[in-house]
């Protein structure tokens, strides 16, 4: 005949957290008493085979001992301090005090899963600086000084003995000068030019993302900040095309915000790649319906994207006869916005713990 497992543990654990002396004698009935635990199970002894005897024998006994020794343990312990010890300064009945655990704040968490997919999927992780090169930041990825999508990256340029600070009226002048041979130092204004680094310090093929901080001199409010995050990622092989950037950015989305999510690819305009396209994903709240948080369209945008141009691809000495790719970037505020319900970016730099404890 098997025998059940002695509840060994669940009766240390009630002997460690009692309190109170009448408590802990309650607990000595229930185990060793006249007829206590110990007690029915002795009883079950004559009715095991010979050899069972002797090993259940042995645990019960071994079980009935630890029980005394903990409870006379305790009941010292008890009896010494009787509730409350001014000596120690603390009342040891009272209950312990809740240990509060850090986490990683919503944006670290997402920008964490956001490489955890891409890590998945075969991405391995580039970091850039946040003081960049005018060069990288514009240049190197087919913005020209005069081009006017430079307005759509307004930019802090950082003032040093060599450089002018950056402004549509010095535009002109620093055009005369050939601002781009001076090379003016800024905070990056998104993450792309780590596209530029990655592709000068690594040989193709290439499949990196790249999470970082970036700035821009917006004035703040619900949905703008001078200061936040975003995920870039790009892939250069010989053959890659267009159906590759959907498959990875389908297979991101859905296991980012569920399986039924659907894609939608609006022609855009990047002057880094051609064809560009903007994404939108159906919005995961109403399944496409229409709700206050897609403004009654079914869809969301998350992210820009297309294929890397060609003059990307000279610019880092790659031949862009030979070598193709595709490039992505993402805000990472915008994301956890969608996907946890926030409704003012000004939320996560605020550190409010009422607003960082919820997630
Ligand atoms: N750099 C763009 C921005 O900050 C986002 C972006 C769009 C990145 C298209 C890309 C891309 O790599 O292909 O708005």
């Amino acid at each position: 005949m098997a025998f059940e497992p002695l509840p060994i543990e669940d009766a240390r654990r009630e002997i460690v957290s009692c309190t109170q002396i009448q408590e802990l004698e309650a607990l000595r009935i229930k185990y060793l008493g006249r007829r206590g635990l110990i007690q029915d199970l002795m009883a079950k002894i004559p009715m095991l085979a010979v050899d069972e005897k002797r090993l259940y024998g042995a645990a019960v006994n071994d079980f009935k001992n630890k029980l005394t020794a903990w409870i006379s343990e305790k009941e010292t312990l008890l009896k010494t301090f009787k509730g409350s010890d001014p000596a120690l300064g603390c009342d040891i009945t009272l209950p312990g005090k809740k240990v509060l655990l850090g986490k990683l704040h919503l944006l670290t968490q997402v920008k964490l899963e956001i490489c955890s997919i891409f890590g998945s999927l075969g991405f391995k992780v580039f970091d850039g600086p946040e003081i960049e090169t005018e060069v990288n930041n514009f240049e190197a990825l087919n913005i020209p000084l005069d081009h006017p999508s430079r307005d759509a990256f307004d930019t802090f340029y950082i003032k040093s003995p060599q450089s002018t600070v950056h402004s549509p009226q010095k535009k002109e002048k620093n055009k005369n000068h050939g601002p781009s041979t001076m090379d003016r130092r800024l905070l990056r204004s998104h993450t792309s030019p780590a596209q530029i680094r990655a592709m000068q310090a690594c040989e193709p093929p290439l499949a990196i993302i790249v999470p970082g901080r970036v700035y821009r001199p917006d004035a703040v409010d619900a949905s703008h900040s001078f200061m936040f995050h975003q995920v870039e990622g790009f892939v250069v092989d010989t053959d890659i095309k267009f159906s590759d950037l959907k498959g990875i950015l389908i297979a991101f989305a859905q296991e980012m915000f569920g399986s039924k999510t659907k894609l939608r690819f609006r022609p855009s305009f990047f002057p880094f790649t051609e064809p560009s396209a903007e994404v939108d994903i159906s919005c995961f709240l109403c399944e496409g319906r229409g709700c206050s948080v897609c403004k009654r369209s079914g869809w969301l945008e998350i992210l820009g994207s297309g294929m890397i141009h060609p003059h990307v691809f000279k610019s880092v000495g790659y031949d862009p006869r030979k070598w193709r790719g595709f490039a992505f970037g993402m805000g990472v505020e915008r994301i956890a916005m969608l996907k946890y319900g926030v409704t003012d970016i000004r939320l996560f730099f605020e550190n409010d713990i009422r607003f960082l404890e919820q997630f």
